[in-house]
């Protein structure tokens, strides 16, 4: 049986109300970024549901709208970078999640040895290689295998109640 979600008043969930509910759940941001094999052009967008999902063997998890058009370009080019956002890389975030445009034009970056690219200034980088996806509602549930790690310097970009910001402003919310 499925229940019918509601708010705290019994009124039918909708949409808004799941994203306002959610969005107060401080999360990361996090570049996921390859090459589109067909014109060798670096591809990418932003995900906030970016999560460790196993040590044993070393997976990723995060979801994707069934509508990017992205993603299926960064898994066809098999390995990927994922750049977990600084504090002050608000525009990195900006130019990645834009729907269409030059993304990475104001975007430094570096290749990884797979040649997938790694956004400079960023606090950790993880370079994956897909390993399934599975149903998600209208989001793809994207599970990837860990194939090196290494981290920089700095504070990570948050993104909470809608806005970006730093773990400093969180705490202080
Ligand atoms: C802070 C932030 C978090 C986001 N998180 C996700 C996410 O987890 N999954 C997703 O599919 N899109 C997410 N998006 C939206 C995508 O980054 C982006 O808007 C969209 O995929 C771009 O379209 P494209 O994939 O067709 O290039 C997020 C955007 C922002 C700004």
């Amino acid at each position: 049986m499925t229940t019918t979600p509601t708010t705290a008043s019994g009124r039918q969930l909708d949409q808004a109300d799941f994203r306002h509910v959610m969005s107060h759940l401080p999360t990361g941001v996090v570049a996921v970024t390859g090459v589109e094999p067909a014109s060798a052009r670096p591809v990418g967008l932003i995900v906030s549901t970016f999560a460790s999902l196993s040590l044993d063997p070393p997976l990723v998890a995060f979801s994707i709208a069934r509508t990017s058009s992205s993603w299926p370009k960064i898994r066809g080019g098999g390995r990927f970078s994922a750049s977990v956002l600084a504090e002050g890389q608000d525009a990195v975030c900006r130019s990645l999640s834009r729907k269409s445009g030059e993304k990475f034009a104001d975007v430094p970056w570096h290749p990884s040895p797979d040649g997938a690219p790694r956004v400079n200034g960023a606090v950790a980088w993880i370079d994956c290689e897909p390993e399934q996806e599975l149903d998600g509602g209208d989001h793809v549930i994207v599970v990837a295998r860990v194939l090196r790690m290494s981290t920089g310097p700095g504070e990570p970009l948050v993104f909470h109640k809608g806005r970006l910001g730093s773990y400093r402003d969180t705490v202080a919310a």
